[in-house]
């Protein structure tokens, strides 16, 4: 028998029915332990990109649905409370198509003329999201080049591959364009502060394992140094050096295993914030094998027609799908951050598919769960380090101890039926704790749900195939003796 929690609800405001009837079945809660003495990664964050102008779509909107729409994505305690934006560093010529406009559209003749930057203060609408994410504490922005300006490169387009010219195998008879290509994206980063946003890490590759008829250039991990050494000296001489360097967004797993080795062995891994890679061609299984941290930058369904289903036998676009996959990154994979494709995107664009989180259609919006699926990560906040959990049958959990202290508990119940779940610390204790939690499934969106807390356990119930979310604050007295090794 299978009790809905409304149900639930019912009978624990209702304990006269509870005793009056024992038939109805008492399960036993799972346990779930928290160990604060095991420590893991520090979290940067989840995040989404409005890249190649998926942003204009929000910066039409109207109001309300404006504000309701950024609410979903960014505030913490109704939406997804997401705290990363990945924007694309525009190298295009003109606006054409979906195209990012490069604040370069004409390079001088040679790499050590004056360049003739170009502003439009739009920044193809990611200049407004982003002002809009940092008005709601978002505090880590991602500027990532998918190419440089065509007239720095091999083969003077910014679409279809080429090099830039300055790399190791990269010679051109306009010269060495790598200090050029290295101040072009400190003045994006310089624009960007003058209109109120603080970059904070910065990207000059994406996808460049990948020839692709839009911005694109190639790189391995060697020619990736070769840049990095220009770049990093040239930040530091910008005052500049507080902005991480990320690298290189390759279109699956296996492709940034080799650039953070490549990277490693040229020298630079000590120069670089995240190896980044996106899961494309290959999905990520274990962890990368470097003392940088690692970024997933971009993944989605691109298969798939819209969904807005949590569970429906599993499709790629499912929101329980998507809670799984970040699951495995972050708990099996040693991630820092995770980051979905774009959040928002037009019912036109590739036949509908679910490379978004958000329909936007004109001036109406529709919401998929996998969104909600993020969502249940929000109270996971950035600067939290993870921290042991384990127990349960079917539940996969992860916990965190943000830097107020509070502890965050991210639950997947796998199995079919509804599971009681009780969360406890070991290793440490609270005194005057306060939980909440909130879950989510095929009919409820980061429900706010009733938490019971007695001996030290933090107990809700959470649906077959849900996840639920646990924020347990208080006072965390220090653990007491060192862990077990
Ligand atoms: C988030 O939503 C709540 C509830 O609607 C609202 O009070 C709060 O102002 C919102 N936060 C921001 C930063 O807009
Ligand atoms: C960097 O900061 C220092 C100290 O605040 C200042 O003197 C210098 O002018 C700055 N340089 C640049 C390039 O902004
Ligand atoms: C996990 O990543 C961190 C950087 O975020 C790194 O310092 C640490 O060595 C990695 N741990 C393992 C076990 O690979």
């Amino acid at each position: 028998m299978h009790l809905s929690l409304a149900q639930l609800a019912a009978l624990t405001a209702a304990p006269v029915l509870v005793s009056a009837a024992p038939s109805v079945e008492r399960r036993q809660a799972q346990k779930v332990t928290v160990n604060l003495g095991q420590k893991y990664q520090t979290i940067d964050g989840f995040g989404f990109s409005a890249a190649s102008q998926r942003a204009n779509l929000i910066v039409n909107l109207k109001e309300p649905k404006q504000k309701q729409l950024l609410d979903i994505l960014f505030n913490t305690t109704t939406g997804a409370g997401f705290s990363i934006v990945r924007n694309g560093i525009g190298s295009s010529p003109d606006s054409s198509s979906d195209h990012m406009n490069t604040i370069l559209p004409k390079c001088p003749s040679s790499p050590d003329g004056t360049p003739d930057y170009k502003w439009d203060g739009k920044d193809s609408g990611q200049l407004f999201l982003s002002q809009k994410a940092w008005e709601y504490g978002v505090r880590t922005i991602y500027a990532n080049a998918w190419s440089a300006p065509g007239c720095m490169k091999t083969n003077t387009n910014d679409a279809n591959g080429g090099s830039l010219c300055g790399v190791s195998g990269a010679t051109c008879r306009s010269g060495d364009w790598k200090q050029a290509f290295a101040n072009y994206l400190v003045k994006y980063i310089q624009l960007y502060a003058e209109n109120g946003v603080k970059v904070s890490h910065l990207g000059f590759l994406n996808e460049p394992d990948f020839t692709a008829s839009y911005a694109s250039m190639l790189s391995n991990g060697n020619q990736a140094a070769d840049f990095i050494k220009v770049l990093h000296p040239t930040l530091q001489a910008n005052n500049l050096s507080h902005i991480g360097i990320n690298c290189c967004d390759a279109t699956g797993w296996s492709v940034a295993g080799q650039h953070a080795s490549q990277l490693k062995s040229s020298g630079v891994e000590n120069l670089i914030y995240a190896i980044t890679s996106h899961e494309y061609t290959s999905r990520i299984s274990g962890r990368l094998n470097t003392a940088a941290r690692s970024w997933q930058t971009e993944y989605s369904d691109l298969n798939g027609r819209w969904s807005t289903a949590w569970y429906s036998s599993g499709g790629a676009g499912d929101g329980f799908t998507w809670a799984n996959t970040v699951y495995n990154g972050i708990v099996n994979a040693n991630l820092t951050a995770y980051i979905y494709w774009e959040g928002v995107q037009d019912r036109a664009t590739n036949n509908n598919n679910n490379e978004k989180l958000v329909l936007v259609d004109g001036q109406n919006y529709e919401v998929s769960k996998r969104l909600w699926a993020f969502a249940q990560w929000r109270i996971v906040r950035p600067g939290a380090v993870r921290v042991g959990a384990s127990g349960g049958n079917n539940l996969k959990s992860a916990a965190f101890q943000n830097t107020d202290g509070s502890i965050a508990v991210v639950i997947i119940n796998s199995g079919t039926g509804s599971a009681s779940v009780g969360v406890s610390l070991t290793g440490s204790t609270l005194t005057n704790p306060k939980a909440q939690a909130w879950y989510t499934d095929n009919t409820h969106d980061m429900s706010s749900t009733e938490v019971a807390f007695a001996d030290g356990t933090a107990t809700a119930s959470v649906p077959g195939r849900g996840m639920i979310s646990f924020l347990i604050a208080g006072t965390v007295a220090a653990p007491l003796a060192a862990p077990p090794a």
